[in-house]
């Protein structure tokens, strides 16, 4: 067998192979494209956009800790409008799908943002982070609450045409819970994982080694337990996955895969070294051809 079929199906978008790279960790693309050919990827999602500009948590923001890094960026970003205007074009002469990630801190900055990008040409679809603090209800964050979820799902589902898909918070108890709320309120994919809450203490300062005490944990270390939330996600529901967490290769990616995602995404690891989007990608392959496979798609939830 010299080829094989890559390309997987996420809500109306057919992508090219299932290798995704994740909000926060790819810049807006350009700052990558020296690195490889950026249309090589599946899709791209650049950092998460709100519906103003956010200036993000005080320094220090990135700490290394075994196995992984503590960020507490604070959805740092342009906003809206700025974005539209010097980041967006870019991405409108790549032949890879863009994602937009984006965020709001109630249910109307979500449903207005939605229904911004949606008039938007060159958007193949949302990605909604719904781990953000609603600061209507004293700062819950939505992402934890299954009634919260499933109304802020299905308000920005009646807004937007585009490719829903909604990430998860592995911050909860019952994460299929969670999952099953946003299928119920109409997404048309589930993301997971984004960071874990966390924190590291310099024992000489006694003070914290983030600006802002707690940050999200990702990478390596993540791993074993997003895989588990992506194999219980995947018995609960039926719309299509996208998995994450401490991907750092080809084979990683397979158990994802394995596990029940269609598609997966790159994070910390293109902070350390920048081309693993394509080294994943070729992985797969050479993985599929070895073993007789003739499409990706066939790995999808294979795990017993
Ligand atoms: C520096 C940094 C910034 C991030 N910013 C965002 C963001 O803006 N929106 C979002 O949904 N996730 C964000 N994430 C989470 C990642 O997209 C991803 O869900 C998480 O890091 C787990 O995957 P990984 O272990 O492969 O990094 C960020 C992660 C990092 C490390």
């Amino acid at each position: 067998m010299k080829e094989c079929t890559l390309s997987v199906k996420i809500g109306k978008m057919v992508l090219k192979n299932p290798v995704i790279v994740s909000s926060g960790t790819f810049g807006f693309g350009q700052e990558f494209e020296d690195f490889f050919d950026l249309n090589a990827l599946g899709a791209i999602i650049p950092k998460g956009i709100s519906l103003k500009p956010m200036i993000g948590n005080p320094p220090p923001r990135i700490f290394e800790t075994e196995g992984g890094i503590l960020n507490s960026i604070g959805l740092q970003n342009p906003g809206f409008q700025e974005f539209i205007k010097t980041k967006l074009p870019y991405f409108r002469n790549l032949k890879t799908h863009l994602i937009i990630n984006f965020l709001g801190n109630t249910q109307k900055e979500y449903t207005e943002l939605a229904r911004r990008f949606d008039s938007i040409p060159g958007i193949s679809g949302l990605e909604m982070n719904i781990s953000c603090p609603n600061i209507k209800r004293g700062g819950i964050v939505f992402g934890t609450d299954p009634q919260m979820t499933y109304r802020l799902v299905r308000a920005v589902r009646k807004v937007t045409a585009l490719t829903l898909i909604v990430k998860l918070s592995p911050n909860v108890t019952d994460i299929a819970l969670m999952a099953k709320s946003v299928e119920e309120g109409g997404a048309d994919a589930v993301s997971l994982v984004n960071t874990f809450r966390a924190m590291a203490v310099n024992i000489h300062s006694k003070r914290p080694e983030l600006g802002n005490v707690i940050g999200g944990l990702s990478g390596p270390a993540i791993k074993p337990i997003a895989l588990r939330m992506v194999w219980e996600v995947h018995q609960a529901v039926r719309i299509p996955i996208i998995g994450m967490g401490g991907i750092m290769c080809a084979e990683d990616a397979i158990e994802f895969m394995m596990v029940g995602a269609s598609a997966i995404q790159i994070g910390t690891a293109n902070l350390i070294h920048p081309k693993t989007g394509v080294e994943v990608l070729q992985g797969i392959k050479q993985f599929l051809l070895q073993n007789k496979i003739n499409r990706v798609q066939k790995l999808i939830g294979v795990f017993r």
